[in-house]
């Protein structure tokens, strides 16, 4: 049954305090919880206490044991009725971490012990209230086998601990912060600690320490770096200083999500910590530095601040995730930053917002929270915030961040304290604006402009819709900032403006409104939407020309790569139409020409290039057609990249030998990074011809066996992967026996398997599923193998006889009873059946009732399974 947003009731009790202790052992975990809870609501209400897969072994309150009838206990829930006003609970219940594959509340990770409790996963644990406005002092003793577990860990500080008989030994570690039971963590296993600390601006000295198993002891020094320039950024830009004594990350391999922002004591999925040159790409290096950051900004903007109910989790993770984009954009290049996060926004949240899970970044309901940790919630909410501080201007948006924490630090708060935040502290009216937090769907813009010479006067007239959601037949205009842009024949900026690109910013409030420019004296080109300032969709409204021409010299350079993506993507689709209808394909001459054009002049920022010269995902094609046919549009991609390849091919084989630095290949700097994706770029240009020529495939082996970094090495991995035959099976092997020890290298090599385009892909992923190094319980081996086969190999998943979607059906079940969350990620795939051409529409349906249709689904299966099906 779902839960509504507008039943939100305080909870009836304050809880003080709680101590935890825990007792591992090696078959079953005893866990003590006592509790002061004292009454503030309703005299009549019981205490109602939330627990699941506990085994209750004792209740004990104001110091008598209570007996069978003064409680009741169901599989979710503990009731106590007749409770005094001020009282100290005690609960005893036991858990069996081994058996725990949901890996939710306390779990084995390899050999260690380790907690996750967002959302709602405390309850695994002891019998709590476990919602994140409950606020508790949390002190936490835990006891284990000294051999098997010296390291014991939890939130706050260590003040406790020593040897005990039977070679056990305990720690006792105690939170000053009140916090929600969704912050708890324990970590109990055999982890060496990286060491650092950090001297705060106001003089602290904080200790850092990195926890790892003693494999990984090298592969933590740019997670470490990572942290420290975190944490510097945050006093700097918001003078957020950290608050305990020690930070500590803790790396496991075996967790749902990233990483978790407990408080003092963040654990990590092991992808999000470690790295070396050899073993992680260039990508990877900026995913730590990103997550690690996202989940050091939380200390405030989700621990000292929090949520008052889970509907608000955007509250925290919209602008955590701004929060860390901008960190990250400071730390690197602002606009490769912005264009990447466009393209996450464009193909993961723009794709959910068009579908039957669509929801607003606050959600009015839900039937299980951990469906809600969706590309909405994160990055449509951070691109809220971002047009906020577009609104507002930076100043004033920093004085709206202040005055929350002076209003809401230590309590557990809603969106709209937010924005009363912001608003109260610019003077800036709000109100349309939080339309945002309450309506799905991805506005859509009409775009007109009349330049007139008699007058010099230019007009832009924007017209806005929004599709209906469910639940949301109809909106209401939207208020959204729209950066823009006028530019003359020669590129030059036609607006006065403080900006440096020219740039000013309209505000758009009404379903229909004219911006009229004075004094433009030459026909402009129009700059729209720059910076992707608003989460939007723009119809199309210029001519291919204008395009190429904004593609080659827009002073806005995330416009100049979104025009040029723009003419791509209409130059694939167009191909793809004609091939649909079997008419023999033409590719536009003019994309061809300012693309060789592009080629010949002098390249300024090598990963801006290598970005523009990236054809649009497949994926993120097939939004922008009535009807997918993804057979059709892979070929036609292929056809427009190969014919680009070869009309070019001394161009690419020119730059491809120009960034060849060998003496460079291990840096990890905004430079070297670019050189070597325009260089992968290159490649990827360079093996496009079918038949491929010997000296090529020769070219693209020797990239892979001479590769001194994994960026350069999965480069042509993925394409040897896609020849197919012998060269496939060569790096193949020698990949796996190169990594057969590193399972995040493994996962590599899992998923450029799974992505292959070679027409057994779907036979070989099956048959990797019993590989030695695969495990359907590693939630990133499934991401690596199951998860990139259905999501991003468009092409080979979309089999005409929907055998990729039976494959998928079965690994959905298989998962249903073993990790619920991973389950229903799984089906992300099908959930946009209805876009699909007839035969394949049908098939992904058949495949999702066949999921619907099994019993004892999970909650988190069944509310995605059943929304997919519905019709709205
Ligand atoms: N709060 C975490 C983050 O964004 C995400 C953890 C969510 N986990 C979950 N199982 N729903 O950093
Ligand atoms: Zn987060």
């Amino acid at each position: 049954a779902p839960v509504y947003r507008k039943d939100y009731k305080e909870y009836d009790y304050h809880l003080e305090s709680i101590f935890l202790d825990f007792d591992l052992h090696e078959k079953l975990t005893r866990v003590t919880a006592r509790s002061r809870y004292q009454r503030t609501g309703d005299s009549a209400a019981p205490l109602l206490l939330f627990g699941e897969e506990l085994e209750l072994t004792r209740i004990v309150l104001n110091g008598r044991e209570l007996e069978e009838g003064e409680f009741s206990v169901d599989k979710t829930s503990l009731a106590i009725s007749d409770v005094p006003d001020d009282f100290i609970l005690e609960v005893e219940t036991i858990i069996y971490p081994d058996q725990n594959s949901s890996l939710e509340g306390l779990y084995r990770s390899s050999n260690n012990y380790c907690t996750q409790c967002e959302a709602e996963g405390f309850r695994k644990i002891t019998y709590h209230p476990d919602r994140p406005d409950v606020l508790a002092k949390f002190t936490t003793r835990i006891e284990s086998d000294l051999e098997r577990c010296p390291v014991m860990l939890a939130n706050g500080n260590l003040i406790e601990s020593g040897q005990l008989d039977n070679g056990r030994h305990f720690a006792v570690w105690e939170d000053p912060f009140p916090k929600p039971s969704y912050l708890f963590a324990l970590v109990a296993g055999r982890l060496v600690c990286i060491k650092d600390t950090y001297v705060t601006g106001s003089g602290r000295t904080v200790d850092l320490g990195i926890f790892v198993e003693e494999r990984n002891r090298d592969k933590c020094g740019h997670a470490m770096t990572s942290l420290i320039k975190a944490m510097r950024w945050d006093e700097e830009v918001y003078g957020l200083e950290y608050d305990l004594d020690n930070f500590m990350i803790v790396a496991v391999d075996d967790f749902n999500m990233g990483a978790m922002e407990n408080k003092g004591l963040n654990i990590f999925n092991s992808k999000y910590v470690l790295t070396s040159p050899e073993s992680a790409t260039d990508a990877d290096y900026l995913g730590v530095e990103g997550v690690v950051g996202h989940e050091y900004f939380h200390n405030w903007t989700g621990n000292r601040v929090t949520c008052r109910d889970w509907f608000q989790l955007s509250l925290k993770e919209g602008l955590t995730v701004f929060r860390d984009q901008e960190f990250s954009s400071d730390m690197n290049s602002r606009p490769v930053k912005r264009i990447e996060d466009v393209r996450i926004l464009k193909n993961g949240q723009f794709r959910e917002d068009s579908g039957p899970m669509a929801h607003p970044v606050r959600p009015d309901s839900f039937v299980e929270i951990n469906n809600f940790y969706t590309a909405t919630v994160y990055n449509k909410g951070a691109e809220v915030i971002r047009m906020i501080h577009s609104l507002v201007g930076p100043q004033r948006f920093r004085a709206g961040m202040d005055l929350y924490f002076a209003r809401h630090d230590g309590k557990a708060v809603t969106c709209d304290d937010f924005v009363a935040a912001m608003s109260d502290a610019s003077g800036v009216d709000l109100d349309q604006f939080k339309l945002w937090y309450s309506q799905a769907g991805t506005p859509v813009l009409e775009v007109e402009t009349e330049w007139n010479s008699a007058s010099s006067k230019y007009r832009v007239d924007i017209r806005q819709t929004c599709p209906k959601t469910p639940g949301q037949p109809v909106k209401k205009p939207f208020h959204m900032p729209i950066k823009i842009g006028l530019i003359n024949r020669e590129g030059r900026s036609l607006l006065s403006s403080e900006h440096a690109d020219g740039s000013m910013t309209l505000e758009l409030r009404e379903s229909s409104q004219s911006f009229v420019f004075d004094h433009i004296e030459e026909q402009p080109v129009l700059s729209f939407l720059r910076d992707f300032s608003a989460p939007v969709r723009v119809e199309k409204f210029q001519s291919r020309k204008e395009l190429a021409f904004l593609g080659s010299c827009d002073p806005n350079l995330f416009n100049r790569w979104d025009s040029i993506n723009r003419l791509g993507c209409e130059v694939i689709l167009e191909v793809t139409e004609s091939m649909i209808k079997g008419n023999t394909p033409v590719i536009d001459e003019l994309f061809l020409q300012s693309l060789a054009q592009s080629l010949e002049a002098p390249i300024g920022d090598k990963a801006l290039f290598a970005l523009s010269l990236q054809l649009p995902a497949e994926t993120t094609l097939a939004q922008e057609m009535a009807q997918v046919h993804p057979e059709q549009l892979h070929l036609a991609k292929r056809y427009v990249m190969k014919t680009i390849g070869a009309k070019n091919r001394e161009c690419f084989m020119r730059l491809y030998e120009k960034n060849s630095e060998p003496h460079q290949d291990h840096a990890i700097t905004p430079e070297a990074m670019g050189k070597r994706s325009l260089r992968n770029v290159c490649l990827a240009y360079l093996m496009s011809p079918d038949p491929l020529e010997r000296d090529m495939l020769k070219l693209c082996e020797d990239h892979y066996f001479q590769a001194r970094n994994m960026t350069d090495a999965i480069a042509a991995f993925s394409h040897l992967v896609d020849v197919g035959g012998q060269a496939a099976e060569k790096v193949i092997d020698d990949f796996y026996r190169r990594w057969s020890k590193d399972p995040l290298v493994l996962d590599k090599w899992f998923s450029l398997q799974a992505m292959s385009r070679s027409e057994g892909t779907l036979d070989r992923v099956k048959s990797l599923l019993g590989h030695a190094a695969f495990s359907i319980k590693n939630p990133n081996k499934v991401r690596a193998l199951i998860a990139t086969f259905a999501g991003l190999n468009h092409y080979r998943f979309h089999r005409p006889d929907g055998s990729g979607y039976r494959f998928l059906g079965d690994r959905i079940l298989e998962l249903n009873g073993i990790n619920p969350q991973i389950a229903a990620r799984l089906l992300q795939p099908l959930i946009g059946w209805r876009r699909y051409e007839p035969v394949l529409k049908e098939k992904m349906k058949g495949e999702l009732e066949r999921v619907a249709a099994q019993k004892e689904l999970s909650r988190d299966v069944f509310e995605i399974v059943s929304k997919s099906l519905a019709s709205y």
